[in-house]
């Protein structure tokens, strides 16, 4: 399964960085990427990977996940980008995690989670869902999927069972912006289905990133987004709605 244009939001570090790194220096490389920053002044490796990218345009787009006036504008950039030909792959990737332990969450602490993790990624796959629906069905062998990155710490079974090489933390906010979000996204593979466009929500293990720990995680963003983009590649109806490890495991809701 191939994606032509892809549009990914928090692209200027971490994993969205190291997925637009991967994706251009492809045997077969997209068309155009869509890569979302919210701070100029953090897009000085962006752009040299925008410099280096020899097949792939890579389009940088200032968006606020929160901020539905800069999504209009993304939405309006990608249209006017993309034509007739449409969106092939829709990354909702930009989060945060500031983990607070139940004893001390405050609702702020929430909020924040729910707003970035959860209801952003909805909003984003709202406004971008006509783009998606223009490239779903096309006959040429390119796709039409969106891919949340979520993590296992939002699964409700896994609650306090031992994660990775750590016993799963008891912080709230983190844990139900997830859960949420795979609840929000199952809940959109239903009218999605019959539209021809695959969602799925996909934990990248634990990555070396800001939001990861970059000394104590076990996966450095090159071994988690290289395991990502093959499974990516594999999916298949089957997966429509499901959340799934890098390998394309299911994990328990
Ligand atoms: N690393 C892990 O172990 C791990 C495990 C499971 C799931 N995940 C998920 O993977 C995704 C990426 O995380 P990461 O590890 O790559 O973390 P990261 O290096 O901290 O990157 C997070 C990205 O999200 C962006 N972002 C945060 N809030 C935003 C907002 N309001 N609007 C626009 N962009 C915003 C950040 O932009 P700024 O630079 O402007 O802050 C940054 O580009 C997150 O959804 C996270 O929950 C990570």
């Amino acid at each position: 399964m191939k994606y032509k244009n892809i549009f990914i939001t928090g692209a200027n570090k971490g994993i969205g960085y190291e997925f637009i790194r991967q994706f251009i220096s492809n045997d077969d490389p997209p068309s155009i990427i869509f890569a979302t920053y919210r701070n100029a002044s953090t897009l000085q490796d962006l752009k040299t990977l925008q410099e280096k990218s020899e097949i792939t345009k890579v389009v940088l787009i200032k968006m606020d996940v929160n901020d539905p006036e800069e999504i209009e504008i993304a939405r309006q950039i990608v249209e006017a980008n993309v034509g007739e030909e449409g969106l092939h792959l829709l990354i909702n990737n930009a989060g945060i995690s500031e983990m607070l332990p139940i004893d001390q969450v405050t609702i702020e602490n929430i909020e924040k989670h729910i707003k970035t993790n959860t209801i952003a990624p909805l909003m984003i796959t709202t406004v971008m869902r006509p783009l998606l629906e223009k490239s779903a069905f096309q006959e040429d062998g390119h796709r039409a999927a969106i891919l949340n990155i979520s993590s296992t710490l939002g699964s409700i079974e896994l609650t306090g069972t031992t994660l990775y090489s750590w016993v799963d933390p008891m912080v709230p906010a983190y844990k139900m912006s997830k859960a949420a979000l795979n609840m929000g996204m199952r809940v959109s593979s239903m009218p999605l289905k019959e539209k021809g466009i695959l969602i799925v929500m996909m934990c990248p293990g634990w990555v070396k990133t800001d939001l990861g720990n970059k000394e104590k995680a076990e996966l450095t963003p090159e071994e988690s987004i290289s395991a990502m983009i093959k499974t990516i590649g594999e999916l298949n109806a089957d997966h429509h709605g499901t959340f799934i490890d890098r390998f394309g495991k299911p994990i328990p809701f």
